[in-house]
């Protein structure tokens, strides 16, 4: 396999490679390659300089600071040296008396449901939930920033999916009047803005339409609520919300999935969820290291509330100095510079200070409307955050993002 150097442009198909069919060879070409010399200036867009020690990182989902915790660590050795399950298979195989049953257990009553499933990552949670809640004859409504994989849930359901506007829940309300009842769709908390959802209002919606609403608590689970357990935990909403899905890949710094179901469809749902189905469970050592790391979430108050004032800190500060960021209000900060270039601009100029975010451009966010989404967490120190705030000061004249189009917008809205 040919590897994609930083600098340069990847080569032309080798000899080594048989011919591609046309068509795919065009969009490479034609479509590809002319973007990422147009745009991005013969580099991959999403890879700038390397971090130092003394960089800070916004770059990850880590939020409590909990990866490489010894609580963690000791579960994951241990299963490794002493567990004697061999048998990898598909998670739908397991019996009720494997550590992976006791792990969903835990997660659910934690959440507040009754069952639940663990799976490979967020993004199969999301599609295979979907894929056996909906159909053909079952609108979904996902709210216009809903995360990708649940547009492909809704996909795989071959389900008529229908966008409303972003934390409207007036617009939902029409367009279910319109289509008739369906799946409603909302993350709790928006993974590129940062945006709280209007969860209250969105299960009254539900409730009076008779729909059923799907959570992605992604970024709220472990964060928000009693003991990190969710912004419908925190809301008093879990017994008004169908399901519950989250990546543990975020505030449990793991790599996995899961999603709640009610106890008795829980074979029902797993006979209909194809990345479930055909896809293997968890190893040992990683059902092991998330049973810790359940027991090390719950116990992060003190970190949850450092988390939350880092956030409310720098958002007013950033607001202060002129940067759009009204979009959200939670951990995650958009920096949205709009056109793809400007961002790498941005990227570069942070990362020349040794601040690093991650660039978000399409397909994760729609076209020009490119960001540098940085997100913070509880361990970051009084002086890391002074030297955010001063390198978002030192660069003001140089990035002006007073003249970004979302802050032109804002402008023209609020005249
Ligand atoms: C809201 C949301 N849902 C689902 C996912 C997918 O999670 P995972 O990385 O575990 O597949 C993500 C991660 O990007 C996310 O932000």
């Amino acid at each position: 396999m040919q590897v994609l150097d930083r600098t340069t442009r990847p080569g032309p198909v080798t000899h080594r490679n048989p011919p591609l069919l046309p068509r795919l060879q065009e969009r490479f070409e034609q479509k590809f390659m002319a973007h990422w010399e147009s745009q991005w200036g013969g580099k991959p867009i999403l890879h700038g300089s390397n971090p130092g020690p003394n960089s800070i990182r916004l770059d990850g989902n880590d939020y409590l600071g909990i990866a490489g915790h010894p609580d963690i660590v000791r579960a994951q050795i241990a299963s490794l040296q002493h567990n004697n399950e061999s048998v990898i298979q598909s998670g739908v195989f397991l019996l009720d008396a494997h550590p992976c049953r006791t792990l969903e257990a835990s997660l659910a009553a934690w959440v507040g449901k009754e069952d639940g499933f663990v799976c490979q990552s967020g993004y199969s949670a999301n599609v295979g939930l979907l894929q056996a809640i909906a159909d053909e004859q079952t609108p979904v409504y996902l709210d216009s920033l809903a995360h990708t994989s649940l547009w492909e849930g809704a996909r795989a359901a071959r389900a008529p999916a229908h966008a409303f506007r972003h934390n409207d829940p007036e617009h939902l309300s029409r367009m279910i009047e319109r289509h008739g009842p369906g799946v409603v769709v909302v993350d709790s908390v928006y993974s590129t803005t940062g945006a709280l959802c209007p969860l209250v209002r969105m299960v009254e919606v539900v409730e009076q339409h008779g729909c059923t609403i799907l959570v992605d608590e992604s970024h709220s689970l472990g964060t928000h609520g009693p003991q990190g357990a969710g912004l419908c935990a925190e809301l008093g909403l879990t017994d008004r919300v169908h399901f519950i899905t989250a990546s543990l890949a975020k505030a449990f710094a793991g790599r996995a999935g899961f999603f709640t179901i009610p106890a008795a469809m829980r074979y029902y749902v797993l006979h209909n969820s194809y990345p479930n189905i055909f896809s293997s469970c968890l190893l040992p050592h990683e059902i092991a290291g998330l049973a810790a790391t359940l027991e090390v979430v719950r116990g992060c108050n003190a970190e949850r509330v450092r988390l939350h004032a880092n956030t409310r800190r720098l958002r007013a500060s950033l607001s202060s100095m002129g940067y759009p960021i009204h979009q959200g209000s939670q951990q995650i900060i958009a920096l949205e510079t709009g056109t793809e270039p400007a961002t790498m601009v941005l990227r570069d100029q942070l990362e020349a200070h040794q601040l690093f975010g991650a660039i978000f451009c399409a397909p994760a966010t729609s076209r020009n409307r490119a960001m540098v989404r940085l997100t913070l967490n509880a361990g970051l120190t009084e002086a890391e955050m002074e030297r955010i705030e001063q390198t978002a000061r030192t660069l003001l004249p140089v990035l002006k993002p007073w003249d970004w189009p979302i802050a032109r917008r804002a402008r023209t809205e609020q005249v």
